[in-house]
Formats: C-alpha cells, sequence, structure tokens
C-alpha cells in the first residue's frame, strides 16, 4: 500500500489562495492519486489532517503496516515542526516530500524544510503532478 498524506490547511484546496495552490480540490487530488494506484496495481490510501499528532500516527501506522511509500505533503509544518522530522526518521518506509507550489520561489520561512534531510526525496513546485511522480516514483521501487 502507498499513502498519500496531507497536512494543514490543505483541506481547503480549491479556495485556498487558488493562485498559489490552483483550482483542484484535495478531493479531486485524492481521486487523481487513488486513479494511478489502480493504474499502477497498488492500493491507494489518502489522507488529511490540520494536527501534527495525526501525520506522526499515520507514519508509524504506515511503517507498521508494512506500507511500500508515503507521499506527505506536511504543509507548513514542513518548516516548523522537529516532531514530524523525528517520526519520518523513526521509519524505514521511503518518504516523499510533496509541495504544490515551490517553496524555494516564496518567502523565506518557506525555503527551509526541517524534513528535508530525512525524506527520500522532494518534488516542489510541480502541482498535483508531483504527487503523481511521487506515486510513481514509489510504486515503482516497491515491484522492483
Ligand atoms: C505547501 C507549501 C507550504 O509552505 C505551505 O505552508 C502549505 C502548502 C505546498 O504544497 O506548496 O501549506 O506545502
Amino acid at each position: 500500500m502507498l499513502w498519500v498524506l496531507n497536512g494543514p490547511n490543505l483541506n481547503r484546496l480549491g479556495r485556498r489562495e487558488p493562485d498559489v495552490y490552483g483550482h483542484e480540490t484535495l478531493a479531486d487530488l485524492e481521486a487523481r492519486c487513488r486513479a494511478l494506484g489502480q493504474a499502477l496495481g497498488v492500493e491507494v490510501r489518502c489522507e488529511q489532517s490540520n494536527a501534527e499528532g495525526a501525520l506522526i500516527d499515520w507514519l508509524h501506522e504506515a511503517e507498521d503496516g508494512g506500507a511500500s511509500g508515503v507521499v506527505l505533503n506536511p504543509g507548513g509544518l514542513t518548516h516548523t515542526s522537529v516532531a514530524l522530522r523525528d517520526a519520518i526518521a523513526s521509519i524505514e518506509v521511503p518518504v516523499v516530500e510533496v509541495h504544490l507550489s515551490n517553496v524555494h520561489a516564496r518567502e523565506p520561512f518557506r525555503h527551509v524544510t526541517l524534513v528535508g534531510a530525512v525524506v527520500r526525496g522532494t518534488i516542489s513546485g510541480l502541482g498535483s503532478a508531483g504527487y503523481e511522480l511521487a506515486l510513481r516514483y514509489l510504486a515503482g521501487r516497491a515491484s522492483a
């Protein structure tokens, strides 16, 4: 199984700063991820929470449940959360960090990602295509 985890405020996609994040809703994005999973022959579980602890619990659950990978958009927690970073460092399952926007082209506080050093890789600025690329990478890795 592959997990797609979205953090704070991503439930408001489509209505939230559409000039930055686009018009696609979280439901659209998750449906696209699940459809890609079906095409790739892998189950995709999507979760979103505004709570740091819920994301940490899902990372632990992904590891303990034997998931093949996690696509994670930590939202604003990217730039602040030592606890989320520690959770990723505590598990073996590969995590790909995804951002819809190019965080390096935005405000300086977004240039720092606390999770960047403990994830397998980062995709930033490609919109929802970033999720699809991350899923393809993780699915390919799992079947190799
Ligand atoms: C984001 C970028 C973060 O800086 C921001 O706090 C978000 C969304 C993105 O997908 O571009 O909530 O992770």
